[in-house]
Order: structure tokens, then sequence, then C-alpha cells
């Protein structure tokens, strides 16, 4: 059984953090909020705690996991150097959404980096999760609280239905703010490179340590480019239901998708649809969701995994999309949706 144990962020109960903490320190599993989405938590550092991760997400365990750490002063001791680069994005983005790809040293087990030899590391923003890291140790091992496959929980109850009986807690923080996964870059090519699209964007990575290359595996829809960071390559992010977007001007859009969802319907499948507050009222059929307001690209990326975990629960078998040309993270939004779609896109 899971005990789901309420946090409030403003006032954080001490108690309630310290039974999480020893939890970890045993060796056992408990997800907890942050900024972008549930992190599923076990002692980094320890990779029996690592393997249990794995078990419970049923994830590939050639993927490496994000080491959650709470103070700067932890990472030199989890790396063999901190480049300059790492220091200056810290100072930038630290605590916050941006995971640093770096040389890990002989204190990381190679179960919790899926073999590798480097180690991704982030300071997450939230509060919850920053009393958490430091009542389990202070380096906490934290892929999203998902099962393997399904979308990312931006709700404690979303961590529940996935992992229900597989864990002994869920920290419930609410809400999480962002919604979508931290920003990855690697600082250990000689040009640094993002690996996954996200909050903080390649120009303010840009702005603050120079030239930075976008990982070409993670745009491409053949699989010919490799991602290079393993989790990129499984098509997760997934609904059950096929998922297709739809790109172009927002009214030919509108009548597409309706025109594709009364074929479907025709068919007997169950439609479901995801409009924007401009657009929700110009549909005509099946299960319609609204994201947010089109230039609102915090509440889009709030909101994308809810609604396709929604139209999970709705059986929903078909869901058609708009697309958002969101200009500051919708590089890292359209990442997540035409990974959800396995990258088919209708143009009108
Ligand atoms: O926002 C986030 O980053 C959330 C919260 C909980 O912090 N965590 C998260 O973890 O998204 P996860 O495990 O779902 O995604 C980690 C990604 C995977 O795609 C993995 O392949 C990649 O990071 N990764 C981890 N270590 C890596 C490494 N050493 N080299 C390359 N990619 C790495
Ligand atoms: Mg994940």
């Amino acid at each position: 059984k899971t005990e789901i144990v309420k946090i409030d962020s403003e006032h954080i109960e001490e108690d309630r953090i310290r039974r999480a903490g020893d939890i970890i320190k045993e060796g056992g599993l408990v997800a907890f909020p942050t900024e972008t989405v549930y992190g599923l938590g076990g002692d980094a550092l320890d990779a029996d705690s690592s393997r249990k991760i794995y078990a419970a997400k049923g994830r590939p365990s050639d993927n490496p996991l994000i080491v959650h750490i709470a103070d700067f002063a932890e990472l030199e001791k989890i790396v063999t150097e901190v480049p300059k680069e790492a220091v200056q994005l810290a100072d930038a983005f630290w605590p916050g959404p941006l995971t640093m790809i770096l040389n890990k040293n002989e204190k990381v087990p190679y179960e919790t980096t899926g073999g590798m030899d480097t180690v991704a590391i982030r300071m997450p923003s939230h509060p919850v999760a920053l009393a958490f890291i430091r009542a389990g140790g202070g380096y906490i091992a934290g892929p999203s609280a998902n099962t393997s496959g399904k979308p990312s929980p931006t709700l404690a109850e979303h961590v529940a239905l996935d992992l229900d009986g597989k864990i002994p807690m869920i920290l419930d923080g609410g809400e999480v703010g962002i919604g979508i996964e931290s920003t990855i870059v690697d600082l250990t090519e000689d040009v640094p490179m993002i690996l996954r699209p996200g909050y903080i964007t390649p120009e303010m990575i840009e702005k603050v340590i120079g030239e930075v290359k976008v990982d070409p595996g993670i745009i491409a829809s053949d699989s010919a480019k490799k991602p290079k960071a393993p989790g990129m390559k499984y098509k997760h992010y997934a609904p059950k239901a096929d998922l297709v977007l739809v790109d172009g001007e927002s009214g030919a859009v509108v009548e597409k998708i309706n025109t594709l969802a009364q074929e479907m319907e025709a068919q007997g499948k169950k439609v479901g649809i995801i409009a924007t507050d401009e657009t929700e009222k110009y549909y005509k059929t099946g299960e319609i969701l609204s994201i947010g307001a089109r230039d609102d690209e915090d509440a889009i990326a709030r909101h994308l995994y809810r609604i396709l975990r929604e139209f999970d629960d709705m059986d929903v078998e078909q869901i058609y999309s708009e697309s958002f040309e969101t200009p500051r993270i919708g590089q890292a939004i359209m990442n997540r949706l035409l990974k959800a779609a396995g990258h088919q896109v209708i143009h009108v």
C-alpha cells in the first residue's frame, strides 16, 4: 500500500519530510514533486535503490537517471571535474529546470547512469524537492514518476495511478508549475549540446556560455539519427490513443480536424481533440479539451500531459491536436507532442 502524504510547499511539515528521507536512507523509494514533473526518488549513490527504480517504472536499465542535488557544493563530490560552464549555468539557472551532463566519478554507481561514464545532475527549485533531497542524504536519483511509456506525472494522482502498491510513499505537493521535463545540456563535449529541449531554451543557455548545439537526433523523425540521451529514443510521453498533429493556418486546421474526427466517428472510433481557448468552440464532435490560450505557453506546457492522461481515462482511441508555434518554450512543447504522436503530422 502506498501512502500519499500531503506537503504544504509554503510550510513544509518537517516530520513528514524526515519520514520520506528515512525511507530513502533505508534503500526505499519515494515519489516527490519538482517544478517540472513528479520524480521517483531513490538514493542515487546506492546501486540497489537505482535497480528498484527501474523495476518500479518498468524502465529499460540502459536509460540513465538524473541525480538531484540541493546544494552546489555536492556537485564536485560526484564528478571528475566541474567545468566553468557548469558554474556559470548553475549561477544562472539553478535551482531550476536545467540538467547538466558531466563526467561521473566512482561514487556514482553504473546502475544509476545506465552504464555510462557520465552523469546527469539537476538542482530543482521546488521547495519540497529541496527539503526532501537534503533529508534523503543529498543525492536523489529521480526519473519522472510514471510507468515507462506513459506521459510524465504533473499531479500526485497521476503518480498514484501508475505506481500504487509499488512504492511506500508519495509526497503530494499539488500540481507542478512547469509541466514538461527539464532541459538537458551535455557539457562533456567540446561544444555543449542540448539533448532534451525544455523550459530553459538554447538561446537562454547561449547568453550564459556562448555557442551550444542542439542534438539533431531529437528533432529528426527518422531513426537514422540516434539521440544522445538514451531516453529520447523511446516513443514515450505516449497516450494509449493514436495521436495525430495537424499543422497550418488556424481556420484550415480546425476544418481539417473536424473532417477527420467525423470520419473516425463514422468508423465507430472515440475521438479526442486538443484545442485552444480560441478554437474550442469551433469543433463539432468528439471529446474536446482546451490546452489553454494560444499565446500562453506556460499553460500549454503545464496542461499537456494531464490532457493526454484524461483522454486515456475516457478511452479515447484517436486524438487530433493542433500544433503550437509558441516562440519561447514552443520547441520543447512540440518535441513532446511529436514524440507522443510518433511524428504523425498532417500539414494543411
Ligand atoms: O525534469 C526532469 O528532468 C524530471 C524531474 C523529476 O527532475 N526528471 C526526468 O527524468 O525527466 P527522466 O529519467 O524521465 O529523464 C532523464 C533523461 C532521459 O532521457 C535520459 O536518457 C537522460 O535524461 N540522461 C540521463 N543521464 C544521461 C547521461 N549521462 N547522458 C545522456 N542522457 C542522460
Ligand atoms: Mg521520463
